[in-house]
Formats: structure tokens, C-alpha cells, sequence
């Protein structure tokens, strides 16, 4: 089984497994608006147990416990994105797998347990959902389009409230409904045209950049600086629309 069969099973047996304790898994708070269940540690510790059989010397980031061991091969896990959905049963939540060579990201698995519905892509070869392929959406004017706007308190609620006023402003509809992997899915697969967050951390959308990517949009650079360690702004597009957002949003998308 190569890394790509291997991360699309991992998902969904991790996804089954965090389905489990959906509604009911004990929490703690990590912060203000930052909850963390038993079953996001659980999950971790079972996708981490996969890749450390499987292939032993490559390295993991997971949200968490952090970084495991070192190398140009990298996983990047979410054991469950949309957490505080989950923990309140919001059937809206996932588990997020990405892989990384040399910096350069390769693969990415989502699996949306509520749904039962299963993407993942590879550089180069398409972005899928349950082998059926993605395409990001052809609108190409801001007025018909959604931007699903994630929010954490990482930044200042004010930067937040600009952000809305820059897309209402500019035409777009607005939404937020708390998976960053989940929306990003949603533009690989033309359900919004873009994403945006001001700070999003790597394990949230390392998977889903390979998934829009492949669906036909575009990103910008999240993986500048030390986006994969301390996050980033992320803006994720169709093509159609990714120079009139990036110049809006003021992200800069570029290549
Ligand atoms: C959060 C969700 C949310 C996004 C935040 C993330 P978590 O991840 O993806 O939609 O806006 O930036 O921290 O805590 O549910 O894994």
C-alpha cells in the first residue's frame, strides 16, 4: 500500500473511531474557545501508532502532541478539526491527514464521519471524493459568490469584523461553520468559491491545500516563514475569482 492508499484507510479508520465518542467524548478547555476532547487525544495517538508501524522513519506534527521524530518525510494530522462542532455533536467535523516531502505537500486525506464521505488528493493526480473527482466552482463574480470565513481568537476580533466588512462589502456572502479542513473541502469541491482565515495552524489545512489545489483553485503560500510550525493567514479560491479576492482580502496569491 503506497502513503496515498495508506492515508485515505487511516482517515476513515480514524474517523470511525473518533465517530464514537460524537457529543459525548469528555472535554477540557485549552484555551478561551478552544476545547479539546479525550477523543481528539485517543485519535491522535491511534493515526500516530499507524504511521510509526507503517513507516517508521518518517516524522508526524499532530495538533496534539506535537512533532515526533525528524526527516524530509512529514505527516501532518488533525486528529479531529471542527472539534468544538464535536464536542456539542454538530455533525460538522473531520479528521485531516496531510503528508509533506521536503516542504513540499503531497498528499492530503479528509474524512467527514457524519457524512461518511472520504477526500483525499496527490500532487499531480487529482483531488477525489470517494473516487468521484473534484472540481473547484466557475463563478467568477464576487457578487454570486461564498466565502466561508474561519475565526479563531488567535487574532484580535476587530481584524475578524474587517475581515466580513472587506467580503459584504465587496459583494460575497458569508459563512463560518468551524472545520478549516471541512472548508476547505468545500472549495475543492465548488460547494464556496474561497476560504479565508487570518491564522490557521498547518494540521488544520495541510490535507485541504492539496485538495484545492488539485480541484483547480489556488492558495497562497501558506507554508512561508514558519507557517507549518505557527500557522498563517490562508486564503484559499477558485480560480475564476483568486485575483479579485486575494487583492479584497489583501492576501496575496501568487504563481
Ligand atoms: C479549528 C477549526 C476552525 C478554525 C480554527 C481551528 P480545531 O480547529 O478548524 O474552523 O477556524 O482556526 O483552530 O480546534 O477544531 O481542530
Amino acid at each position: 500500500m503506497d502513503r496515498h492508499d495508506f492515508a485515505r484507510a487511516l482517515a476513515r479508520d480514524a474517523g470511525k473511531l473518533a465517530h464514537r465518542g460524537f457529543g459525548t467524548s469528555a472535554t477540557k478547555m485549552k484555551g478561551v474557545h478552544d476545547v479539546v476532547t479525550e477523543m481528539d487525544q485517543a485519535v491522535e495517538r491511534f493515526i500516530r501508532a499507524a504511521i510509526n508501524t507503517r513507516f517508521p522513519g518518517d516524522a508526524i506534527l499532530g495538533e496534539e502532541e506535537g512533532v515526533s521524530g525528524s526527516g524530509d518525510r512529514l505527516w501532518i494530522i488533525d486528529p479531529i478539526d471542527g472539534t468544538a462542532n464535536y464536542a456539542r455533536g454538530l455533525p460538522r467535523y473531520c479528521v485531516s491527514i496531510g503528508y509533506m516531502e521536503r516542504g513540499v505537500p503531497m498528499l492530503g486525506a479528509i474524512y467527514d464521519p457524519p457524512h461518511d464521505g472520504l477526500y483525499s488528493a496527490a500532487k499531480g493526480e487529482g483531488a477525489y471524493q470517494d473516487g468521484v473527482r473534484l472540481a473547484v466552482s466557475p463563478c467568477t463574480a464576487i457578487a454570486e459568490a461564498t466565502v466561508e470565513c474561519g475565526w479563531s481568537t488567535r487574532r484580535p476580533a476587530r481584524a475578524y469584523v474587517d475581515l466580513l466588512g472587506r467580503v459584504l462589502e465587496g459583494g460575497g456572502a458569508i459563512r463560518r461553520a468551524g472545520s478549516g479542513a471541512l472548508g476547505l473541502v468545500d472549495v475543492a469541491a465548488g460547494r464556496v468559491e474561497a476560504y479565508v482565515e487570518l491564522h490557521i495552524n498547518s494540521w488544520d489545512c495541510a490535507a485541504g491545500i492539496v485538495l484545492v489545489q488539485e480541484a483547480g483553485g489556488f492558495t497562497n503560500d501558506f507554508f512561508a516563514g514558519d507557517g507549518l510550525m505557527h500557522g498563517n493567514p490562508l486564503l484559499a479560491t477558485n480560480a475564476a475569482l483568486c485575483s479579485k479576492l486575494a487583492g479584497l482580502l489583501g492576501i496575496p496569491i501568487t504563481g
